[in-house]
């Protein structure tokens, strides 16, 4: 035991060098494979989802243009709030930096509510409270989707996108009433709101 010369690290290597060295090297060599095996699968995914995607984008990208909002087409400001139409409840709006088109929207419980807005300078956003209305407004581009309100009441509708020094005053309120009392106050060609006059 004595006779092992005092060598605090040699020790080890003078046991059987090369078998430890041997397993070392073969366990290091495993793991760089498995590594490269996964950034390669990494590069590849990237590749085919970038080729891919752009090959097909995603659906419903609808462009409006800009310089135009205010003067035609859909997004006029005679065009803005819900309208009733076909059976169908449609909400136009527009976002700007730091305000809502209309500030108050009106809409029905229980009947499906297909909201349609864009943004006249920034990326803006919105959520109607804590139900799963929620989308981006980006300039050049009608966001769409349908939701439905399951309770009545007001909620606040506020702008979740950083646009500016003005982002945090940025809101709007929506009005969720009962089926019955949008039925009656609806008519045909007109646009409503609660934005008070
Ligand atoms: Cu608009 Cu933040």
């Amino acid at each position: 035991m004595s006779a092992v010369p005092p060598m605090p690290s040699g020790g080890e290597h003078s046991e059987s060098p090369s078998s430890a060295e041997h397993v070392a090297e073969r366990a290091e060599r495993r793991w760089a494979v498995i590594v490269g095996v996964i950034i390669a699968l990494l590069i590849v995914m990237m590749v085919v989802t970038g080729l891919h995607w752009s090959a097909m984008p995603p659906s419903r990208v609808e462009t409006v243009d800009v310089n135009t909002l205010h003067l035609k087409g859909e997004f006029v400001e005679s065009n803005l709030g819900t309208s009733f139409e076909d059976g169908k409840v449609v909400v136009r709006l527009l976002a700007q930096q730091y305000s809502f088109v209309p500030q108050c929207i009106v809409v029905p419980s229980e009947i499906s509510v297909t909201f349609r807005g864009t943004a006249t300078d920034t990326i803006h956003g919105f959520m109607v409270g804590t139900t799963n209305a929620n989308s981006m407004l980006i300039p050049g581009f009608v966001a769409t989707f349908t939701t439905s309100f399951k309770k009545t009441g007001e909620r606040l509708m506020p702008c979740h996108e950083y646009c500016g020094t003005g982002h945090e005053a940025m809101w709007a309120r929506v009005q969720v009433i009962p089926p019955e009392a949008f039925l009656a106050k609806a008519r045909a060609g007109e646009r409503l709101s609660c934005v008070p006059s």
